[in-house]
């Protein structure tokens, strides 16, 4: 029996379409494709996400109480065999359109209150999903604080950090990312595709 092809989902915080960032989760999508895989591109900026309004245990059924752009996220992620986090570093983390989406995740490990009354994060969904961040900042810069954030929610939804490709410039050229990381990212979607999911085991 033939296996539905695995997806990567590539969740783009950049603003600008043609940016390094956006090229690299390009290229990651190509590498997806490139394997037998599927490859949605989802970019940050052109959803309408409602901010988390920490909403406390036990909330909802669902994954969230609000119904807007992030039911369609929702779905992918949970469909996804990977997940490719793409952002720009503006302030020293992510930019605020992917944030949004992050903190809107809180929801996958939700706040539920237990059978003896305590109250615990319980992931709703097993850690199989392989997982990667890429970046771009300047060279006197930093990047390491947004890729915390970034691992942080990659756990939250079920996926497993294993590599960042970052692109840092000493300039704010456009579209400046080199075509060796181009390529980079490009094997980095092929391979994320042709892994095996990591083993489902409790210890998530
Ligand atoms: C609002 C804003 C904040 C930024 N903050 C930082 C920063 O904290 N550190 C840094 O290295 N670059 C910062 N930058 C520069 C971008 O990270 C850099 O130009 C990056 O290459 C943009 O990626 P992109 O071309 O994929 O959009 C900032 C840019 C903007 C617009």
């Amino acid at each position: 029996m033939t296996r539905a092809p695995r997806l990567l989902v590539a969740l783009d915080g950049s603003a600008l379409e043609g940016s390094s960032v956006h090229r690299m989760l390009a290229a990651a999508c190509d590498g997806a494709r490139d394997a037998g895989g599927q490859a949605e591109h989802v970019r940050a900026y052109g959803l309408s996400v409602k901010p988390c309004v920490a909403c406390g245990p036990d909330a909802t059924t669902g994954y969230c109480i609000f119904h807007d752009d992030m039911d369609r996220v929702y779905a992918m992620l949970e469909r996804a065999h990977a997940v490719v986090v793409g952002s720009p570093i503006y302030f020293d983390t992510v930019s605020g359109p992917l944030k949004l989406l992050i903190d809107r995740c809180n929801c996958i490990t939700p706040l539920v209150t237990l059978a003896d009354g305590s109250q615990d994060c319980v992931p709703l969904w097993k850690r199989t999903r392989r997982a990667a961040f890429v970046t771009a900042c300047s060279t006197d810069h930093r990047y390491d604080l947004a890729e915390r954030s970034v691992r942080g929610f990659l756990k939250w939804v079920g996926a497993r950090w294993e590599e960042t490709l970052a692109w840092q410039h000493p300039d704010n050229e456009m579209a400046s990312v080199p075509e060796v990381l181009l390529a980079q990212a490009r094997h980095l979607g092929r391979r994320l595709v042709e892994s095996e999911p990591h083993p489902a085991d409790d210890k998530n």
